[in-house]
């Protein structure tokens, strides 16, 4: 829901809705925070990261991986910095990672996009897509989104003073509900903001999916923001297919992605968005107040990234695949429904097999019994219901972590 303006109580001015000492400002004279930012609170994973170090926990909370990317890309960086690529980079990235993005997109699918007006590059994914949503939604403005949604979607949407509207992915498969899209639509709407490979549920749009909302943009004159950043972690014979590629689409999508998943290098932030110059010159209009550039020595080394050969993609498609078995077939031993995920991070789990209904409360109280740590859904939706009994597990971990993990939940007496 979009913010209202109004004044604030005395509590919220006092910053209780945001715990910690940054916004604590004790007299009441100063505002905790703005209305913007109603509602957000702090993040899930602050709070379980935090249980995860207290308590010990093997952290299957947050999505990172634990093993770093190609050595030769690390040393990319490192001679960029030798080599006096440290100063600010020009605002839509520099030459040779828009043209190495570019040559991604015309690489994996066939798509043409001019590096120098159709590529920008942003302080990762994220920030393309706080960037894009403060450069094209209007106050007003519907925005359609999948729930469960990836959290900064929430917080961009209303700090833009947009609408969301929610079409919920339901378990077991997590398939796009053609439908409830349709019925979301209104006339106020401007925007689907899609995400596949999808977190947290896995789901990566088939064409069918992908085609369904083709249809409705197109008929409803809409903006399609893709968030694509699992692009390359399709697992199985699943085909990850860029809305972008479907007729009548690329003029209308502008498409969000980033080395973090693609690369291991989470921490580097080095992400792009590609489409149409005039959406693509809108995202930069808002970014340029944000960062106004991003980090100069990633740069040139994730577009040396990009250049990686096939084997590259493969090793890394299959090492994530076999981790995702891993914890899959380790959580259905212990007695989970489990929903195996076609792409992305993380795996799915419905804990009432194991007596449990309410996920914000077993997660909770899994640190302290049984040492691991892992991040409700709930979380990620308007409609708690739909969420409540699912639990969502990371996999980006070495197999020993996984291992250890599945070890302790296994130990534990539910
Ligand atoms: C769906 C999705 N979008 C965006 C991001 C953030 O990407 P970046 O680290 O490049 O900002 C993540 C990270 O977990 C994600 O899962």
């Amino acid at each position: 829901m979009p913010a209202s303006p109004r004044r604030f109580t005395p509590r919220e001015r006092r910053g209780d809705l945001f715990p910690g000492p940054a916004w604590r400002v004790g007299s009441g004279d100063v505002k905790g925070h703005s209305a913007r930012l109603e509602g957000l609170g702090t993040t899930i994973f602050a709070e379980m990261s935090a249980l995860a170090l207290q308590t010990g926990s093997v952290n299957l909370g947050q999505g990172f991986p634990d093993t770093d990317g190609p050595a030769s890309v690390v040393e990319a960086v490192t001679h960029a910095m030798q080599h006096g690529r440290n100063q600010y980079a020009p605002g839509i990235g520099v030459p040779e990672l828009r043209e190495a993005v570019a040559a991604h997109q015309k690489r994996w699918y066939g798509l043409e996009v001019d590096p120098d007006t159709e590529v920008a590059v942003s302080t990762g994914a994220t920030e393309a897509i706080a960037a894009a949503l403060l450069g094209l939604v209007d106050p007003g403005d519907e925005v359609v989104a999948l729930e469960p949604y990836y959290d900064s979607y929430v917080a961009v949407i209303q700090m833009a003073g947009g609408v969301r509207r929610g079409v919920t992915l339901r378990a077991p498969d997590f398939r796009l509900p053609v439908d409830e899209l349709r019925a979301a639509i209104t006339p106020r709407t401007t925007t689907i903001l899609l995400n596949s490979p999808h977190n947290p549920t896995g789901a990566v749009m088939n064409r069918d999916e992908l085609e369904a909302v083709a249809e409705v943009a197109i008929e409803h004159d809409l903006l399609v923001i893709t968030d694509e950043v699992y692009e390359h972690l399709a697992y199985d014979d699943t085909q990850h297919i860029p809305i972008s590629t479907l007729p009548g689409m690329a003029e209308r999508t502008l498409t969000i992605s980033s080395g973090g998943k693609t690369f291991s290098f989470t921490g580097w932030k080095v992400g792009w968005a590609t489409g149409p110059a005039s959406l693509v010159a809108a995202m930069v209009g808002a970014k340029q107040f944000m960062t106004y550039t991003s980090g100069a020595p990633f740069q040139p080394a994730i577009a040396q990234a990009l250049e990686l050969g096939d084997d590259y993609f493969d090793s890394l498609r299959a090492r994530m695949e076999s981790q995702r078995d891993l914890l899959c077939e380790g959580l259905e031993a212990i007695g989970f429904d489990v929903f195996v995920p076609e792409g992305g991070y993380f795996a799915t789990t419905d804990i009432r097999p194991l007596g449990f209904d309410d996920g914000v409360e077993f997660c909770r109280m899994l640190p302290e019994r049984a040492g691991v740590v892992a991040i409700p859904h709930q979380v990620f939706y308007d409609d708690k219901e739909a969420g409540r009994p699912l639990v969502r597990w990371a996999f980006s971990k070495k197999p020993e972590v996984l291992d250890e993990a599945v070890t302790r939940l296994g130990e534990l007496r539910l």
